[in-house]
């Protein structure tokens, strides 16, 4: 996580890591990871962790206890502790032994009070080694964990581990319910023990760099901003694709479906990101109220503007059914593409389609802003603009712009202006969403957490489509696993924006850095 190169002039951020009246955590600080010996624990917060760790952004003598039900001894713990943290280099194997020196781990069960009270003896403990004796002792929780234990966890963890004198936080990690009712229930339950200022809820798209630099984007350059409307834009596509299918975590994810696993979350925080009024500052309220604001705006989601498809096997690749853990005749989506609409003075008449599928042609998070027919008249047969932004793999903002064909001609050629991440930050490494999550939440900034009035209202634009799915069992269109998507997918497009695919010879990139 270098900076950027001081020869280079950086702009200031007024106050994005204020807002909330909230302290950063310097020192003084345990961290209890519930659900150690999952998998979220093993594939992404321990790597962040240790991340933080390596570049001294973690508080001093920080102190990391696992918790989970599993009996493990230390070196067992240590083992899965540092399963996915690559030490390509002598110096990082250092320092991944002085991290692990960090970390204990308590066995106990999450619902009963022996465990918890265990837990707490072995904070004090690690307490005892901290070198400044007099101020207070901070605890963050991080829940990764099922949600079917959530609550009674942040019960306990509130009932026998809360930090009296010192500052608590709360980080907790979707899925939050499965519709309107029971994420209000739950955040119910947790509200009961844990104040608003102490919740932190990842939604980690809000921590790729791609997803944080849309604001910069947009309010930093005001050609940019000034086009950001419904004269120019004609519609606006958010994109998710992923070139595997569920194997292995389809019982997971057949209780949920595309809709609630990347839509009602990571893709609907882009739109509101995107969309969003400039904020008054770059405080995390006021970012959250705009957003919230923004998705406000947004009319009842209707069936007749969702498609809903399936991936079946292609080869030697398995289709949905075909997984052992999901249920025989599932009828679970594993595509979706849905139209939404803004009604704001600033998008009415925009089409947004935001599309998320399993099991297709390649690996790609972006928004696809597409502009309106440049006016006829001089020009036939001439390409739309279209901003992209690439949030992975390989970050990239392009504008596809028409420029004159070089040479005696008169013709035009579809070009673009890009910034490629890799070309023009070459010496910079990207921060992992998990790490620089993490950090927020030591640092107490919640700009990039979700706030409850916008869960909510996540919840309330889906909540209607997801009950009719689940009670009329729509059969979804068959896809082949490594395609596009549905066969419908285009005129489903076509019909619902005038979206034109462009059939003109255009490949991006043009050069060959990636
Ligand atoms: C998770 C979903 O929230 O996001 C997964 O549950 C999905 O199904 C994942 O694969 C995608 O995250 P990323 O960071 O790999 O794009």
């Amino acid at each position: 996580m270098a900076a950027v190169p001081s020869s280079e002039k950086t702009g200031e951020i007024r106050s994005a890591s204020s807002g909330s009246g909230q302290h950063a955590l310097t020192t003084n600080t345990a961290i209890v990871i519930a659900g150690a010996s999952g998998d979220l624990a093993k594939k992404k917060t321990f790597p962040a962790l240790f991340g933080l760790y390596q570049n001294g952004f973690l508080p001093n003598g920080i102190r990391i206890i696992g918790y989970a039900r599993s009996k493990m001894d230390p070196e067992e713990f240590h083992k899965r502790v540092s399963q996915y943290i690559k030490t390509p280099i002598p110096a990082l194997k250092d320092k991944l032994k002085e991290f692990l020196e960090r970390c204990t781990y308590v066995s106990g069960q999450y619902d009963e009070d022996q465990g918890f009270e265990d837990l707490e003896k072995e904070l004090q403990r690690c307490e005892e080694t901290y070198e400044d004796k007099e101020s207070p002792k901070n605890r963050v929780f991080y829940m990764a964990l099922p949600p079917s234990v959530f609550t009674v966890v942040a019960a306990n963890f509130k009932k026998h581990n809360y930090s009296k004198g010192g500052i608590n936080r709360i980080i907790v990690e979707k899925p939050f319910g499965k519709d309107l009712e029971s994420s209000r229930e739950m955040q119910a339950g947790l509200k009961k023990e844990w104040k608003e200022e102490e919740i932190f809820r990842i939604d980690h798209y809000l921590g790729k760099e791609m997803v944080k630099n849309m604001l910069v984007l947009r309010f930093a350059n005001v050609m940019l901003d000034a086009s950001f409307n419904k004269n120019l834009i004609s519609n606006v596509q958010i994109t998710f694709k992923e070139p595997f299918g569920t194997e292995g975590r389809g019982g997971y994810f057949d209780e949920f479906g595309i809709i609630r696993d990347v839509m009602q979350n990571h893709l609907l925080q882009v739109l509101s990101i995107l969309t969003m009024e400039r904020p008054v500052s770059f405080s995390s309220e006021d970012i959250r109220d705009e957003k919230v604001k923004v998705l406000r705006y947004i009319p009842e989601i209707k069936m007749e503007d969702v498609l809903l498809g399936q991936y079946v096997g292609n080869g030697d690749k398995p289709g949905y059914l075909d997984d052992e853990t999901v249920p025989k005749g599932s009828i679970c989506p594993t595509f979706a593409a849905i139209v939404v609409h803004i009604n704001s003075p600033r998008w009415e008449g925009v089409p947004f389609i935001l599309k998320a599928g399993k099991a297709l042609n390649e690996q790609k998070a972006e928004v696809r802003i597409q502009y309106k027919d440049t006016t006829s008249g001089i020009f036939s047969d001439i390409t739309r603009n279209e901003l992209v932004i690439r949030v992975q793999p390989n970050e990239a903002v392009y504008l596809k712009m028409n420029s004159k064909a070089p040479g005696l001609a008169m013709r035009t050629v579809p070009t673009e202006m890009d910034l490629t991440y890799k070309r023009r930050f070459s010496d910079l490494k990207i921060p992992e969403a998990y790490e620089a999550l993490i950090l927020d939440a030591f640092k107490g900034d919640h700009s990039n957490f979700v706030r409850d009035d916008e869960l909510d209202i996540a919840w309330k634009l889906f909540t209607p489509i997801l009950h009719q799915i689940d009670n009329d069992k729509p059969k979804p269109e068959p896809y082949e696993y490594g395609s596009r998507g549905p066969a419908a997918l285009d005129d489903f497009i076509a019909k619902k924006v005038g979206y034109t695919r462009s059939e003109a010879p255009y490949t991006w990139p043009s050069t060959s850095v990636l």
